[in-house]
């Protein structure tokens, strides 16, 4: 199983130049979580000081009870074998072949011969779609194909910890699609714990667990996905829609006057940038390709977020709700009641879970749309459709007691 990484009030400055400050988050072990934000924000820094290649001034990375940031060497060492770590620009070594790049952890870190590494390197470059390319240079492959050598070589030690910068960047639609669904696949195969870095917002909506957002120094927000995906953060809401109007400028920030220049442009008519869609909004994380198992990950990330779902917004508290099944939903409102004693959220029909009715096909769970209108925002139907369930205010009678949510814990 992967494993938690917690970090602590971390700050990083290159000279006088601060990076970002009091960074605190966690990476839950065995979730999948993205970090966005605009270029230049810190995120290939953040992920650097997580293996412990750059050293932050303040703050703590805490992995299996070792801080990163002050333990010996050699502690740093031992740690990093944990670690699968795609770089953003590759970091193939250029005079080795493709084989030879993707061997390497293998033939540093392990003392297997050479027929266990050929198998776990054909079957790496197998898995991202490179076999036929391993006697090339890297000088002699694509951009794209350089990204998925490098994936390939961040899998072979079979990490518990991948960290990803930009995994999709120089890759057409399809194979961002695939690659999508490769991470998925993998974390219910060996249920590490993944961190992605990406400016994809397909990628951003249907893969992570958790999702939070770099900006103006400061981590804006981290935590479940539906918090980030309902968000009115006016730069969360710019982001996610890939605007022009908003908080985030060509250079990160701007001032008053542009805003307000650019506001009216767009009053006049002048497009910002974005498409007629608002692209908040919860939709369907992918699953594990039929025949895998279940992400366990997928599993523990329900009970954990159930139980702080009333401290989170309500638009988020909807999304969530939406995607449980109606037995999951009745176990939260019996527990809800009993052990916070608040009441579920206001909306009926947002709290419905998605097989209850018809209904909830039009959850609200997307934030009202920038002129204003409300936007219904209609979630993909489930694969199947219980026949008339009852609404969840009516159980029926014959209904066993629900369980109490925490006993799930460890299942
Ligand atoms: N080794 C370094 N020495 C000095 N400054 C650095 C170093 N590495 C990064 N920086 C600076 O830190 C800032 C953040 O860089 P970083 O590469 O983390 O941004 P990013 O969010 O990953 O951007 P992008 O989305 O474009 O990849 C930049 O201003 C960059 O110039
Ligand atoms: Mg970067």
């Amino acid at each position: 199983m992967g494993v938690e990484v917690a970090v602590e009030g971390l700050s990083k400055s290159f000279g006088n130049q601060a990076i970002w400050r009091d960074v605190t988050l966690t990476l839950p072990s065995g979730e999948v979580s993205v970090l966005l934000g605009p270029s230049g924000t810190g995120k290939s820094v953040f992920l650097k000081c997580l293996i412990g290649l750059l050293k932050p001034e303040k703050g703590r990375v805490v992995i299996n009870g070792v801080d990163l940031c002050s333990c010996p060497e050699r502690d740093l060492y031992e740690i990093r074998k944990l670690f699968g770590v795609l770089f953003q620009d590759g970091a193939l070594f250029g005079s080795m072949s493709i084989f030879d790049n993707v061997a390497f952890p293998l033939r540093e870190h392990t003392k297997k011969s050479e027929k266990e590494i050929r198998d776990i390197v054909m079957s790496k470059m197998d898995m991202v779609g490179m076999l036929g390319a391993e006697m090339k240079l890297p000088g002699e492959i694509s951009g794209g194909m350089r990204k998925r050598a490098g994936l390939a070589r961040a899998l072979v030690l079979d990490p518990q910890i991948i960290l990803c910068d930009e995994p999709d960047s120089g890759l057409d639609p399809v194979r961002t699609a695939y690659l999508s669904q490769l991470l998925i696949d993998l974390n219910a195969q060996i249920d590490a714990t993944i961190l992605i870095v990406t400016h994809n917002i397909n990628v951003a909506r249907t893969v992570p667990d958790n999702l939070g957002m770099l900006f103006r120094k400061e981590l804006v927000m981290f935590g479940p996905r539906e918090v980030l995906l309902t968000s009115e953060e006016p730069v969360v809401e710019q982001f996610l829609n890939g605007r022009r109007l908003g908080p985030i400028g060509m250079s990160e920030e701007k001032d008053q006057a542009q805003m307000a220049q650019e506001r009216a442009h767009v009053e006049a008519g002048h497009s910002d940038g974005a498409l007629d869609e608002d692209l908040r909004g919860v939709v369907p994380q992918l699953e594990p390709t039929p025949g895998l198992p279940p992400r366990d990950a997928a599993r523990r990330r329900r009970q954990r977020v159930m139980q702080i779902l009333h401290t989170l917004p309500e638009s988020a508290q909807h999304g969530i709700l939406a995607s449980l099944s109606r037995d999951d939903y009745e176990r939260y409102q019996e527990w809800r009641r009993r052990t916070t004693g608040m009441p579920m959220p206001s909306s009926p029909t947002a709290t419905l879970p998605r097989e209850q009715t018809q209904v909830s096909q039009q959850l609200p769970t997307r934030p009202a749309s920038r002129a204003g209108q409300p936007t219904q925002q209609v979630q993909r139907p489930p694969q199947q459709r219980p026949a008339a369930p009852p609404q969840p205010q009516q159980a029926p009678p014959t209904r066993p007691r629900p369980r109490p949510w925490r006993r799930e814990e460890g299942q």
